[in-house]
């Protein structure tokens, strides 16, 4: 068997133990990225092969705790991709508009500044009373950072200018209070957020959702869990129910193709058919 055969195997192996160790099933994540992460702590842990990591990981906590760091990509920020903010508003809002409460899940949350901004423009549009807002992701370390709505204030210039293409109607600056270089989201936006764990792989349904949002998750898996996520989101989601998928990510040739229909193409703003 030549090496790169062999090397896979260590890649499974590893992965299996993860398994069976952490509750943890990365198996149907892309490969080639799943590849490159396990690359990428090799390199950090000073190790040469795959089957190296493995008694560590079985062993230590720690490294297991960095590995799904590493697994996790929890790069985020503020109003991302601003005409996505603004196509939700004008073509989701109107229908929330038009229910006297309704719920949100937004899968795959990373540090919450997505949620903030989609809260943000709920307050704008007089709607933020009537939602409760499910935030979740399987990274409890960015859930933290979510909760605490905390962060660094040197991107707040670039947040600003994001905001506003996003069709933000005051200024960001009054949805939060600046200490030193943080800057901290007010309490009054999370009053209508929960956050909490939830793992797109093995955790189950949020009932009677009237929007999910999950942008930029389904990227790292396979065919085979991008379809059991989008699966999991159906089954989420009230009678004409939106769902919103990152640029990168569409429901075309998936479980879901015949029974959705797009209500902008290059947002990627979907909606269950009746
Ligand atoms: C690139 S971030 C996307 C954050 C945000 N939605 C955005 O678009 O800016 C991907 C997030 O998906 C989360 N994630 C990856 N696999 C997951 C799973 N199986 N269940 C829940 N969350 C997962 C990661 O922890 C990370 O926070």
């Amino acid at each position: 068997m030549d090496p790169k055969q062999i090397a896979e195997i260590e890649v499974d192996v590893l992965l299996e133990s993860i398994r069976l160790r952490y509750d943890y099933d990365f198996r149907h994540y892309a490969r080639a990225s799943l590849k490159r992460r396990v690359q990428n702590m090799l390199v950090k842990e000073n190790l040469q092969m795959p089957y190296q990591l493995i008694p560590r990981i079985l062993y230590d906590q720690s490294i297991f705790d960095r590995f799904l760091s590493e697994m996790s990509v929890t790069v985020t920020e503020m109003f991302r991709d601003p005409s996505f903010f603004e196509a939700l508003q004008e073509t989701v809002f109107p229908a929330l508009k038009t229910y006297p409460f309704f719920k949100i899940w937004h899968a795959g949350c990373a540090t919450g500044e997505e949620v903030y901004s989609l809260a943000i423009l709920l307050k704008e549009a007089g709607l933020l009373d009537r939602a409760r807002i499910y935030a979740t992701d399987y990274n409890n370390h960015s859930l933290k950072i979510a909760k605490q709505g905390i962060y660094r204030s040197e991107n707040f210039e670039d947040n600003t200018k994001a905001y506003q293409r996003a069709g933000g109607k005051n200024q960001l600056s009054d949805y939060y209070t600046q200490q030193y270089d943080a800057i901290k989201f007010k309490d009054s936006l999370k009053d209508n957020i929960t956050f909490a764990y939830h793992n797109l792989v093995k955790d189950g349904v949020f009932g009677e959702m009237h929007l999910v949002v999950c942008r930029n998750v389904l990227i790292y898996f396979d065919k085979d869990l991008q379809n059991h996520a989008l699966t999991l989101f159906d089954n989420s989601l009230a009678r004409r129910g939106f769902l919103c998928l990152g640029s990168k990510e569409t429901i075309d040739y998936s479980v879901l193709k015949n029974s959705f229909e797009s209500q902008s193409r290059s947002n990627k703003i979907f909606r269950k058919n009746n």
